[in-house]
């Protein structure tokens, strides 16, 4: 196995601290873990299953994976995922770091990712004895030039809405992946579990309701793949849209054939979810009015902070859709950090982290996203209304020389 990556969270420590002795408290933008309740009616649906003497079943019980296919058919416009193609995951981030092993991967062959993404992507290939391979094209417009000469590539992940950037990829992009990975024998897994937190309709009304069903586009909508799930794997949580990370309820839905085979092995390891966190999934999915107002959340929060940033010069990029802003600031290309920082803490990212943890707030370095990031930092939306508003108090004071 190539060795895992260091975990980079420690390097952030020293700025937590100087963020902590800001005289209102430390405003932790750093993390996307969620802040709001869980919905009465997923927490209900969970008391009401404590009686769970017998083993879960591994594959999830029907009636979950009814409502997950109902799910993609009213929220995101695919209207013929086959339950019998969806398997309940202990989160997201389990699948992820598991898929390349349990689809076989192994020495010589590639799993791709882009340049830019969740760090699991990469620990994924490399749990698998695989190799990462960082791909630039995933997210350009273009039709990955790059990626046809990779014959050994075995599964290609892509991430829309992105993290770190809230990067949406549109259907012809994503039907361009699609019909790359169906001449190349290679799997298509698409991580989608900010699908519901779509900005791009309220950039200038804050507070609206759902988003339209498959305005992020599924990687399993049929304008994507022709209604043929073949090859296919879309990778959904609802760590965020139900204030349920502490569940650890996720799901991956799509080719059947596919799932059947993580299926198998998943059975053999143990690898299930609880019964009541699958009867609180099934709550969840089908109530889509929490996640309505937790939509409305978080766009004032994202309102709030993006506007506080641009007042005071910070640029933001992408950030169409998902928890996060992506920020940078022109001609800031100081190797931030300061004197003592260690070399893996010099870039204008760290300049940037730097700056904020003057004001009492953390956010996390792009370069911990791939070293593409280093001009950004990534801020997240996941904080009380509290903190959010005292995060743009110092902003705005910082604006006026304070
Ligand atoms: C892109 C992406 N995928 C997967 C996950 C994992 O989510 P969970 O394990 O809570 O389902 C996260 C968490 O932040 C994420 O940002």
């Amino acid at each position: 196995m190539d060795s895992l990556p260091q975990f980079p969270w420690d390097s952030l420590a020293p700025y937590k601290e100087r963020a902590s002795s800001h005289v209102e408290g430390l405003v932790d933008l750093s993390v996307g873990t969620p802040v709001d309740p869980t919905p009465d009616v997923v927490r209900a649906a969970l008391a009401a299953a404590a009686d769970a003497h017998g083993y879960p079943q591994t594959w999830g019980t029907p009636a979950l994976r009814e409502a997950v296919a109902a799910w993609f058919a009213r929220r995101r416009g695919v209207p013929d995922v086959n339950p019998d193609g969806v398997l309940p995951t202990v989160g997201s981030k389990e699948l992820v770091a598991w898929l390349p092993t349990l689809l076989g991967a192994g020495p010589g062959d590639v799993v791709a990712l882009p340049d830019i993404a969740y760090p699991t992507y990469d620990v994924g290939a490399r749990l698998a004895g695989a190799s990462p391979r960082l791909m630039h094209g995933l997210t350009a417009a273009g039709p990955m030039p790059a990626v046809t000469s990779m014959t050994a590539t075995k599964l290609l992940w892509v991430n829309s809405p992105s993290n770190p950037t809230g990067q949406v990829l549109g259907i012809e992009h994503l039907a361009k992946v699609v019909r790359w990975a169906r001449r190349h024998g290679v799997i298509v897994a698409s991580d989608e579990c900010y699908a519901e937190f779509d900005w791009r309709s309220d950039d200038t009304a804050v507070g609206s309701e759902l988003s339209a069903p498959g305005a992020v586009p599924s990687i399993l909508d049929p304008r994507v793949c022709d209604g043929n799930h073949e090859g296919l794997l879309a990778v959904y949580s609802l760590s965020k849209q139900s204030n349920m990370a502490g569940y650890r309820a996720a799901f991956v839905a799509g080719d059947p054939a596919l799932v059947g085979r993580l299926l198998e092995i998943r059975k053999h390891a143990g690898m299930m979810v609880p019964w009541p966190v699958q009867q609180a999934m099934v709550a969840a999915l089908a109530d889509d009015s929490h996640v309505a107002r937790q939509r409305v959340r978080y766009g004032a929060r994202r309102g709030l902070l993006r506007s506080a940033l641009e007042n005071v010069g910070y640029r933001i990029e992408h950030s169409e859709a998902g928890l996060y802003l992506w920020i940078t600031r022109d001609g800031r290309d100081a190797d931030g950090g300061g004197d003592a920082a260690p070399a893996t803490q010099v870039g204008p990212d760290w300049s940037l982290v730097s700056e904020m943890a003057d004001l009492g707030i953390l956010v996390a370095p792009g370069s911990f996203y791939g070293a593409a990031g280093r001009r950004h930092v990534r801020m997240a939306l996941t904080a009380t209304d509290e903190r959010i508003n005292a995060a743009v108090r110092r902003l705005a004071h910082y604006g006026h020389g304070g």
